[in-house]
């Protein structure tokens, strides 16, 4: 038996805010062992992204641990964690975060290049990318210039600049019509099946969660 791709083990999140404070998830578990595909659903303020976020280390818990590829995240500080994730964790955000003040092809390169590749080598990759996700014509648009989805799609080619073994997305469909989250999900299910890829998705879409091998509703 392989170890599993993640381990969150017995995790808590409070959140202190107007003097109240907010449970957002208490004594938390979960395992995934690589090639899964979990859907992450419930309603909304359920706790979906707050969960992404521990589990890509970009917040930490009040207690409890996360293992991704038997590194304890928990226990890097926030520059180790950032190094990490970049390098091992492909990441959608809910709401995209592209750098306004590059190109659609930059953006999409970036992990690339921040990991070490060499300039060519990440545009390069990002091309192939930037033409799976159907933005062909658009790589030197900012993201100023482009539709919602189109920034979705963006992001989603992103997360897959580093060729990560693990791929964790918040609603990466938000924005797309129903023909758009279909090939997204072609392209998706054949990358994970191709490449033996892990994969976390937030969603409430059932278009997206009827595709994944398990799912897992917040309370
Ligand atoms: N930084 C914060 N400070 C205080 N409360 C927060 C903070 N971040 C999130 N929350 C609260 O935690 C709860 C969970 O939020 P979260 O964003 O994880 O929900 P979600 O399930 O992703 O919802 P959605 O489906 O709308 O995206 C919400 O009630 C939210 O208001
Ligand atoms: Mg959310």
């Amino acid at each position: 038996m392989s170890s599993p791709i993640l381990e969150v083990q017995n995790i808590s999140k409070i959140f202190e805010a107007n003097d109240s404070s907010l449970t957002v998830l208490d004594n938390f578990s979960l395992s995934l062992d690589k090639g899964e595909s979990l859907g992450l659903i419930g309603a909304s303020g359920s706790g979906k992204s707050t969960l992404l976020h521990i589990i890509c280390g970009l917040e930490q818990p009040n207690s409890g641990k996360v293992i991704v590829k038997g590194e304890s995240i928990t226990e890097l500080n926030s520059d180790e964690r950032s190094v990490f994730r970049n390098k091992e964790i492909g990441f959608v955000y809910q709401f995209h975060h592209l750098l306004s003040e590059l190109s659609t092809l930059e953006n999409i390169a970036l992990p690339a290049m921040l990991s070490g590749k060499s300039k060519d080598e990440a545009l390069s990759k990002a091309q192939t990318l930037l033409s799976q996700v159907n933005l062909v014509g658009k790589e030197k648009n900012n993201p100023n210039q482009l539709s919602g989805g189109e920034r979705q799609r963006v992001a989603i080619a992103r997360s897959m600049s580093n060729d990560p073994s693990f791929l964790v997305m918040d609603e990466p469909t938000g924005n797309l019509d129903s023909q758009n989250v279909q090939s997204f999900m072609d392209l998706l299910m054949n990358m994970i099946s191709e490449k033996d890829i892990t994969l976390i998705i937030a969603t409430h879409d059932q278009n997206v969660s009827s595709r994944l091998n398990k799912l897992l509703s917040l309370e």
